[in-house]
């Protein structure tokens, strides 16, 4: 068999009119390259803008401390009556950048269920500039429905008197960089902590010590 060795690679110059049709879809081919080429660069300047505030000696997140005044699980109408009170710390080390912190919602978290939720007042944070949240509560009583194994968990949590809550941060934030703003981003802060309860519970074991030790919180990518 022969090869078809004249077979031309693209259409062009056969007639006219292929000519012109090869050539306006060349152009909206390109344009259309151009404009993604565009996106992907604006979103890999926002990202690297990003990751350098919070990269992980910027910005940083912790837990203070954290006690429970209550954190009962009535099995039997499955209602969970608790109290939460948190201190946090936030510290922008930041030389130049400053943080409009416009939502800032606390979620605590029992087995991976949120059991309350609480809003805290938009704010603004200057550069090279700690914040610190004091006295967050979260009380209150909830529907929540363990299963079989979230229950032996709690039994076990109810017996040592420390509770594995987490808490989330659900953010939504601006950078200010002298009269610029940046658009916003939407971080998750998580922390894993480990709750002492303050008061009742069966203090005779030696193991109890309520001295909750400061925890450091981490930038959670699970967007
Ligand atoms: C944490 O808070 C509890 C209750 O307010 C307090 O008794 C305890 O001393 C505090 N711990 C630290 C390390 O500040
Ligand atoms: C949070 O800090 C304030 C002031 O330092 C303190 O009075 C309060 O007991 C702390 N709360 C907790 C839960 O540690
Ligand atoms: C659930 O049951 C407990 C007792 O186990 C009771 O104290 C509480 O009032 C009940 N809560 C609701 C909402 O019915
Ligand atoms: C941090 O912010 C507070 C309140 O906005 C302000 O009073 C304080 O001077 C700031 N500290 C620094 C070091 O900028
Ligand atoms: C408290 O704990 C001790 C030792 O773990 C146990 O002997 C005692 O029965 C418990 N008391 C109550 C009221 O649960």
């Amino acid at each position: 068999m022969a090869k078809q060795s004249h077979t031309p690679s693209s259409s062009c110059c056969c007639n006219p009119f292929s000519c012109c049709c090869s050539c306006i879809f060349n152009c909206i081919c390109t344009c259309i390259l151009q404009i993604l080429c565009t996106i992907l660069f604006i979103i890999a300047i926002f990202t690297l803008i990003f990751w350098f505030i919070f990269r992980p000696n910027m910005v940083k997140f912790h837990t203070t401390n954290a006690t429970l005044a209550q954190f009962n699980l009535a099995t039997n109408n499955n209602t969970l009556y608790y109290n939460l009170a948190l201190n946090l710390t936030i510290r922008n080390p930041n030389k130049i950048i400053g943080i409009y912190y416009d939502d800032f919602e606390v979620r605590a978290l029992y087995k991976n269920q949120r059991f309350s939720t609480i809003n805290i007042q938009p704010f603004y944070q200057g550069h090279k500039n700690t914040t610190f949240l004091e006295n967050i509560v979260l009380k209150g009583q909830n529907v929540f429905v363990l299963d079989e194994d979230g229950i032996s968990e709690y039994n076990k949590d109810k017996n040592s008197l420390w509770y594995d809550v987490d808490v989330k941060l659900y953010l939504r934030l601006r950078f200010k960089v002298g009269f610029v703003k940046s658009s916003k981003f939407k971080p998750r802060i998580n922390c894993d902590l480990k709750v002492p309860l303050s008061v009742g519970g069966n203090r005779t074991s030696s193991l109890y010590d309520t001295n909750f030790e400061s925890k450091k919180c981490g930038l959670d990518w699970n967007f």
